[in-house]
Parts: structure tokens; C-alpha cells; sequence
């Protein structure tokens, strides 16, 4: 099957800092990708080379065979920063990015997306008036609203608290099931990436790379206390150097 993202020998330096020292990873459509890498390895670099927010010194990112020269609305970014607009109400915050002159269809559009999230009843509120765990619930209808095709989600769920975090998850894995998104999750927890992925890929820390991918085929609902996924993590920390 081709490719839905192509990633080929990338490079990024700053200045005189290597921060992604050639990555090559190709990412099947529908398919979960986490990736666990130390704190400053290059993890949220190579997702802005993904989003085309940066631009690589050389190699390349293709989607669909087309390579990525700027941010476009098939690749939507999830970040751990929120980004709703504290001035509009969440029907509002949903309805921002939507194309099209029709309003009543970009009404309903945020609202099934604000249903799917589980924010029914909250169309009308501020940003303000919801919890962290709401804030990101209206971040991820946001991205979900416009149909992206990839999702590129860098540690989304680390501000929130863990019980929030897991709810998060599991109605991640329920919309997933039924709008067969492509997605990369940023993630520094080990567990949550298996709990979530096909495939956890490790990096290396900075200037980053590829040090090992770790295929994941336990079929969801997963137990991470299981004795293969317990394995699997132990694995992955002893190549994240823990
Ligand atoms: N725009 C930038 N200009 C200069 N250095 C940067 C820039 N963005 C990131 N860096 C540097 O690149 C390294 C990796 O950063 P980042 O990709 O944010 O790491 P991670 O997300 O893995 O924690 C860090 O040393 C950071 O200071
Ligand atoms: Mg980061």
C-alpha cells in the first residue's frame, strides 16, 4: 500500500544546533504512529517538519506522494499548548476554521463535532466557563470538524489531569474507530503510546533519529499491564535509556 506520509532522510539544524539528523519513516494510511523520544531529542521539530511549520535542510515529507511545502487543512496539529479562542464560545471556536459560505451548515458541523466529543449543552460557552479536560475536548473537535485526513497530535494529553487523561484517550480511540484517521501522537509516556499505537517508534536524543519501532498488535481494548505490553514497555525504556 503507498504511503499516507512519506518521511525521507530528514535534516533539520538551527542555527549550528542538529536537531533531526535524518529520519525515514513511512506512516500507512489509517494507521497509529506514537513516537517516545527524550525530553529535547527533537520530537515537537519533527512534527512542525511534518505540519509545514518548519522547513527541512534536506529530505522530505510527502503526503499522498505530494510534498509538504506548507501547513495545509489535511494535516491538522493537536498541540500540548492550547490554541481555542478564549473570546469565542465553543460552537464559535468549532465553526473557525470551516470553509464555505453556509452558515447553518458550518452550525451543524460544530455541533455534531461538539456531540462527538461529548460537549452537547456547551455550544454556547466561553472557553472560561469549561475545565482543562473540556478545553481539549473543543481543541480535538476543532481539528476533528475540518476532516482531516492526518491527525499530528504532540503530547496532547500532558496538562491534563490522569483520570481526564485516560477518558481522553478512550474517546480517542472511539472516534478513531469510526472516522479512520491517519495519526501521530507525540507522547513522553510510554504506556499511553501503547495503549494507542500500531506502532511506537523510540528516538534518539538530540540530534534525533530513529532508534528502534516497536510493532504493537494487540487488538483494543488493550490492558498495558499485560505481560507482552509490560515487556514492550520495559523495552522501549531501556532503549529511551531508563
Ligand atoms: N525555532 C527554533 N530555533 C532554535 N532552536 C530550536 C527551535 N525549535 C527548537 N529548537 C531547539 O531544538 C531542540 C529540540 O526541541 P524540540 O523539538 O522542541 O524538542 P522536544 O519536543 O523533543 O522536547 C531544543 O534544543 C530546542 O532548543
Ligand atoms: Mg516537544
Amino acid at each position: 500500500m503507498d504511503a499516507k506520509i512519506d518521511i525521507r532522510a530528514l535534516r533539520k539544524t538551527f542555527k549550528s544546533l542538529p536537531v533531526v539528523d535524518g529520519i525515514d519513516l513511512a506512516v500507512a494510511p489509517g494507521e497509529f504512529v506514537a513516537i517516545v523520544g527524550p525530553s529535547g531529542c527533537g520530537k515537537s521539530t519533527l512534527m512542525k517538519l511534518l505540519a509545514g511549520f518548519e522547513h527541512p535542510d534536506s529530505g522530505a515529507v510527502a503526503i499522498d506522494g505530494v510534498p509538504v511545502t506548507r501547513p495545509s487543512p489535511n494535516a491538522i496539529v493537536i498541540s500540548q499548548h492550547g490554541s481555542v479562542f478564549p473570546w469565542l464560545t465553543v460552537r464559535e471556536n468549532l465553526m473557525f476554521g470551516l470553509s464555505g459560505k453556509d452558515d447553518a451548515v458550518k452550525r451543524a458541523t460544530a455541533d455534531h463535532y461538539a456531540e462527538v466529543v461529548g460537549l452537547k449543552g456547551f455550544e454556547k460557552a466561553h472557553p472560561h466557563e469549561l475545565s482543562g479536560g473540556m478545553l481539549k475536548r473543543v481543541e480535538i473537535a476543532r481539528a476533528l470538524a475540518v476532516k482531516p485526513d492526518i491527525l499530528l497530535m504532540d503530547e496532547p494529553f500532558s496538562a491534563l489531569d490522569a483520570l481526564t487523561g485516560l477518558k481522553m484517550r478512550n474517546e480517542l480511540l472511539r472516534i478513531l474507530r469510526e472516522e479512520r484517521h491517519t495519526v501521530i501522537l507525540i507522547t513522553h509516556d510510554v504506556e499511553e503510546a501503547l495503549y494507542l499505537a500500531d506502532r511506537v517508534v523510540v528516538l534518539s536524543p538530540r540530534p534525533t533519529t530513529i532508534r528502534s519501532v516497536f510493532a504493537v498488535a494487540q487488538p483494543h481494548p488493550r490492558k498495558v499491564s499485560e505481560p507482552a505490553l509490560q515487556e514492550m514497555k520495559d523495552a522501549i525504556l531501556t532503549q529511551l535509556g531508563l
